[in-house]
């Protein structure tokens, strides 16, 4: 001993220290062992490991070939990286995890943790990356956190953690992204935030933060996604974030911002995506004064900016979407916005506005979608819109002052979804569109538009897509054609009410098998159902399941109405005692003698939609009997001043 003494006196003293390590309770000289050890705690501690974690034996040594497991490859091996994404885990986080010393990445996204994040994950010196988002964590974000030096990618986001965000986390220097969204957490941004050199991404979407946004979050040199939105900021919008180089995205939605828009929004030559939305935004829009604008998105709705649309907007060539719905805003649409040769949406409605729009906005090939609802502008549709916006797929007139007719050549804008001209002052005939297979939503209510000869059913009849059709309050008279059965399986709004419409409804209207909201009131229809080839037992099953639906106003898309037996049986389980409990309550809401009408019209109407409705075809009446019922309900309906 007294030879090596002499000879190693470093290496004595080493293994004396190294015995002494080793005499220490539980601890092992194998740090691969310690990481083993931890591991197989970690795995104690869960609940369901639903079979992913099997590798994971008490009797297996190579931890590194365990699922989920990385090492490092120099010797000792240790455990670097724990990935155990999607895996239908659940169970706690226990504080043995923070003896894997050596750990990078712990990655338990999308699994059912629940309990709280441990304080000893701040003893993790080498973790980079902690991703425990989409689990049930709850408890606060712990302080100790800010001990992980070498972190870069913090997200827990969609948990229920509570509490306020430790202000000390703006000591972790190399953090690049920051995800806390879908969370309860309460308090005010730390303004330490602003100091991190390395972060990109800061997304605190989604909480109950409280406070103003730190205006030194605009001179963060690498911030380039900031998304604050859905929490209760308050404050101006801080000047510092538009004049930010960096910032490329700036989502600040469904917050309580009040003030102007910062002056310089539109200066500046980083921002790609904005969006405001939902706030209490006061003054003007501001100038574009930009040399080259990269806005791509801009979203300013719900607000109430006042004043005019300043004709720089149009020197946003990059945008694509410009929405600027629900504001106060004045005057007309600025001719120049026409011209940006990349916009594909573009929201004006409910707003001000007012005057003829500019032929411009009518000739973009680029529009997909133009909503301009809502306002006070005239004039009338061009004739060849169907083939200047070639590509649109909503159009949006409604509520303002058009006149003239609605141009024939929309026949040809094939991609159209929406057809929206509704509340106008429109003239002529109800235009054709069986050329238009993707029409969805077809509103021409409230305009002075006459059925010509009704063959615009027939065309529909072409649209196997269209859920929605408008009519009421025009000028549509004579005799319902009997095609309207034969539109689209989908349909679920038919309003036709306010017309002139008169004689018999067609039977067919029972096809409509979609069908939850029907009106007809205020025509002079005079009877159910009395066109010619009618009374198989299958067209008054058909009838019996429309009268069901228009009794109970129950929608296709309610579980219990989405085909005809569940809802004749929901119907008759509440017939006749509990019958208010399923019959539509705006039918009776405007009815002063509501009791006497469900007494004589209301439980009658059911009990015909439920005998032509049952199961077996030779049960229900035959559609002679159920007509006579009909006009007797109604006579003594138009008794009580019902109709
Ligand atoms: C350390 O422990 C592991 C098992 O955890 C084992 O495979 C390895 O051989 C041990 N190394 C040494 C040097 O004992
Ligand atoms: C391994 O674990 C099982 C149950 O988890 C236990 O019964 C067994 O004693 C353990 N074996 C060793 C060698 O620790
Ligand atoms: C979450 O995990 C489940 C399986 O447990 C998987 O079906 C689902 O797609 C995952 N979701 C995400 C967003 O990764
Ligand atoms: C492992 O972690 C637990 C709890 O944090 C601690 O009590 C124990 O001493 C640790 N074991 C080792 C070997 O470090
Ligand atoms: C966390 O993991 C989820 C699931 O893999 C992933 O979608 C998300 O981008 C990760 N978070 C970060 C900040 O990388
Ligand atoms: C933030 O986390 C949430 C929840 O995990 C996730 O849905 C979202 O995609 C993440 N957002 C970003 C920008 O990483
Ligand atoms: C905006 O930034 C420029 C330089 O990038 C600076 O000169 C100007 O003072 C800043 N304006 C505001 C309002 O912060
Ligand atoms: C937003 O602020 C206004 C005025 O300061 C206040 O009346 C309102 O309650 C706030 N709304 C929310 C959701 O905090
Ligand atoms: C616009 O930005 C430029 C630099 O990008 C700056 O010089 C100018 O003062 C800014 N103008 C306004 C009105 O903020
Ligand atoms: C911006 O728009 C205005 C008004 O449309 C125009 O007069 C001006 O030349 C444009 N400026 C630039 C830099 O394009
Ligand atoms: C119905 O659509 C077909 C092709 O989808 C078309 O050939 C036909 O002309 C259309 N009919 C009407 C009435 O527009
Ligand atoms: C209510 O109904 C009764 C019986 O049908 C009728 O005599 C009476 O006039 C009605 N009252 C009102 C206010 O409509």
């Amino acid at each position: 001993m007294a030879h090596l003494d002499v000879l190693f006196p470093g290496l004595v003293w080493f293994l004396c220290l190294f015995s002494f390590l080793c005499s220490l309770p539980k601890a092992t000289c194998n740090k691969t062992e310690d990481d083993r050890q931890a591991l197989l705690c970690f795995k104690s501690r869960l609940s369901s490991q639903a079979g992913v974690l099997a590798s994971w034996s008490n009797t297996s040594l190579d931890v590194c070939g365990w699922h989920g497991i990385t090492c490092s490859t120099m010797s000792p091996r240790r455990v670097i990286a724990l990935d155990l994404e999607s895996e239908g885990i659940s169970g706690s986080i226990p504080p043995c995890i923070a003896n894997l010393t050596s750990l990078t990445r712990m990655q338990f996204s999308n699994n059912s943790f629940h309990g709280k994040i441990p304080s000893e994950l701040g003893t993790l010196s080498q973790l980079s990356n902690l991703n425990l988002s989409m689990n049930t964590l709850e408890g606060n974000i712990p302080s100790e956190l800010y001990a992980c030096s070498q972190l870069q990618i913090l997200d827990l986001g969609s948990n229920s953690l509570h509490g306020e965000i430790p202000p000390n986390l703006g000591q972790c220097k190399n953090l690049q992204e920051i995800n806390l969204s879908n969370n309860k957490i309460q308090g005010s941004i730390p303004s330490s935030f602003a100091n991190l050199p390395a972060l990109r991404r800061l997304v605190l979407a989604s909480n109950r933060l409280t406070g103003n946004i730190p205006p030194s979050l605009g001179s963060s040199p690498s911030l380039t996604y900031v998304y604050l939105g859905m929490n209760a900021l308050t404050g101006i919008i801080p000047k510092s974030l538009a004049n930010s180089s960096s910032i490329q995205v700036l989502w600040l939605m469904n917050n309580n911002f009040t003030g102007e828009l910062p002056k310089a929004l539109f200066n500046t030559s980083s921002l790609l995506k904005i969006s405001f939305r939902r706030n209490n935004l006061v003054g003007h829009l501001p100038s574009v004064t930009a040399t080259s604008p990269s806005i791509q998105y801009l979203d300013l709705r719900d607000n109430h900016i006042s004043g005019r649309i300043p004709s720089s907007l149009g020197n946003l060539s990059s945008l694509i979407d410009l929405l600027l719905m629900e504001n106060d805003l004045v005057g007309s649409i600025p001719d120049s916005l026409g011209h940006i040769p990349t916009l594909q949406r573009l929201a004006l409605s409910v707003n001000n506005l007012s005057g003829t729009v500019p032929p411009s906005l009518f000739n973009m090939s680029s529009l997909t979608y133009l909503g301009i609802a809502n306002n006070s502008l005239g004039g009338s549709i061009p004739s060849n819109i169907g083939y200047t916006l070639p590509n649109i797929q909503a159009l949006i007139l409604s509520a303002n002052k058009f006149d003239g007719p609605i141009p024939a050549s929309l026949a040809n804008a094939y991609n159209l979804h929406m057809l929206y001209l509704n509340s106008n002052s429109l003239t002529g005939s109800m235009p054709f569109f069986g050329s238009l297979p993707n029409l969805e939503e077809l509103a021409l209510a409230y305009n002075k538009l006459d059925a010509g000869n009704w063959g615009f059913i027939s065309s529909l009849t072409n649209c196997t897509r269209l859920t929605k059709l408008m009519l009421s309050g025009n000028n549509l008279q004579g005799k319902l054609p009997s095609s309207i059965g034969k539109l689209s399986d989908s349909l679920e709004w038919l309003w036709l009410r306010e017309n002139k419409i008169s004689g018999p409804i067609p039977l067919e209207i029972g096809n409509l098998k979609s069908l939850s909201s029907l009106y007809m009131d205020y025509n002079l229809i005079t009877e159910y159902g009395m066109s010619e080839e009618i009374s198989t037992k299958g067209d008054v099953y058909s009838f019996g399941v429309l009268l069901l639906h228009i009794m109970t106003g129950c929608s296709p898309t309610d579980k219990k109405c989405n085909d005809s037996a569940s809802l004749h049986e929901f119907v008759d389980r509440a017939y006749p005692n509990n019958i208010h409990e399923v019959v539509d309550p705006t039918m009776l809401q405007d009815e002063s003698n509501a009791t006497e009408v469900m007494r004589s019209c209301v439980i009658p109407l059911i009990r015909i939609g439920l005998t032509c409705s049952i199961t077996s075809p030779i049960e229900r009446p035959d559609m002679e009997q159920v007509s006579t019922e009909i006009l007797s309900i109604m006579h003594v309906a138009s008794h009580m001043g019902v109709i």
